[in-house]
């Protein structure tokens, strides 16, 4: 393995990161992260926008003038969760974790930052984009509201993955994170007694069906080579054992990978839930609450990806994705916009490894420095890449 980062910037990458794991905050309150990115960002000498769609930090490093941007991304949200790991510098805020490793990311591609900053000459600027809540699916449309994306060419992510080892770094053209959305279906009837069940409509029932039928959707409606899932995760309704309810809300998420395949799964979500009920001559709406598009890797990004990671980990360490990720990742609203590629970065912690989101999620710091590594390195491919058109 071969990295650009020494032992001083390992250090100081670490030492951010800790101290953003210590004091994690929810989506949209990322007041203090980004208070810290600004003070590294001014001590590097690179000019940034703060206050970007609330707590966003969007920064440019100038490069070749006249060269299109090339953008790398960092989310730096922690989840509503207490942390459970017993590491010293675990946070101080009950209810609030960094357990997807975005405080990992945000440390890191500071890291890249400075390595770039190093650079007498770059092929291209470099915008350095800083998000808040990716946790919820709203941060990136709203950075991209306020033009985060403008005049950039190539943009470039990455996660920290604990499913695989340090010195491995997963490069995938295509699909890598499901697109997501919640539906919400709300059942109403004039409500009744139960014992006389003919005089009225039952939402209860209805909503029964209509769980079922959604089981089938993927199983008999989707082609079976592509990934897709319905899952009903709520079902409210009801008050007393002796009523038949006039109300039933069901939620539950939607993922595909094929944007096809989701706008398919989406109609047919609705079509199920009014034919369903209308059967049993309930009323039923159906609303879509929280959405993200799948995160699809273009294929020229991802080619400079992997050359990318083969510098930082070798030929040997660029890995494919074992299997696509059901998982959501709001990234996708970037590459919906502008071409560009989403990697994982392996970090599997010494003893036993918990999955991200959850209260003992842990990762080997040693990945920082590969994550830095590849961040400075594709940007500077990408950057020459676009030069010679
Ligand atoms: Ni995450």
């Amino acid at each position: 393995m071969t990295t650009p980062v020494d032992n001083e910037l390992f250090q100081r990458i670490v030492t951010f990161r800790r101290d953003l794991h210590r004091h994690p905050e929810l989506a949209w309150n990322e007041t203090r992260t980004a208070t810290k990115v600004c003070e590294t960002l001014d001590a590097l000498g690179i000019p940034y926008r703060s206050g970007v769609a609330g707590t966003g930090v969007v920064a440019d490093l100038e490069g070749a003038a006249g060269a299109p941007l090339v953008a790398l991304r960092a989310d730096m949200d922690a989840l509503p969760i207490t942390e459970e790991t017993a590491l010293e510098y675990a946070s101080d805020t009950d209810g609030a974790m960094h357990a997807c490793g975005h405080d990992g990311h945000t440390a890191m591609l500071l890291g890249a930052a400075e390595l770039l900053k190093r650079e007498r000459e770059l092929p291209c600027p470099v915008r350095f984009i800083f998000q808040p809540a990716e946790e919820t699916g709203t941060g990136a449309p709203a950075l991209l509201e306020e033009g985060a994306l403008d005049d950039v060419q190539l943009v470039f992510g990455g996660h920290l993955d604990a499913a695989y080892d340090t010195g491995e770094i997963v490069v995938h053209q295509g699909a890598v994170n499901a697109s997501t959305d919640e539906f919400v279906i709300e059942l109403a009837g004039p409500g009744g007694h139960a014992a006389r069940p003919h005089e009225t409509v039952d939402p209860i029932a209805a909503g029964s069906l209509i769980v079922s039928a959604l089981q089938g959707l993927v199983a008999r409606s989707v082609e079976p080579s592509q990934a897709a899932v319905v899952s009903v995760g709520q079902f409210d309704a009801g008050t007393a054992s002796n009523i038949i309810a006039s109300r039933a809300r069901l939620r539950g998420t939607l993922r595909a990978l094929e944007p096809a395949v989701r706008a398919q799964l989406l109609d047919a979500v609705r079509q199920i839930a009014e034919s369903t009920a209308g059967a049993q001559g309930v009323s039923a709406t159906l609303e879509i609450v929280a959405a993200t598009p799948a995160v699809l890797n273009a294929p020229q990004a991802t080619s400079l990806a992997r050359d990318a990671a083969a510098l930082v980990v070798g030929p040997g360490g660029v890995k494919p994705l074992r299997w696509p990720n059901l998982g959501g990742e709001d990234f996708g609203f970037f590459l919906e916009r502008v071409p560009g590629c989403y990697v994982r970065f392996g970090a599997h912690p010494a003893g036993e490894g918990f999955p991200a989101h959850s209260s003992r999620f842990r990762f080997d710091e040693q990945a920082l420095a590969l994550g830095a590594a590849y961040f400075y390195h594709v940007a500077v491919r990408a950057g020459h890449a676009l030069a010679q058109g």
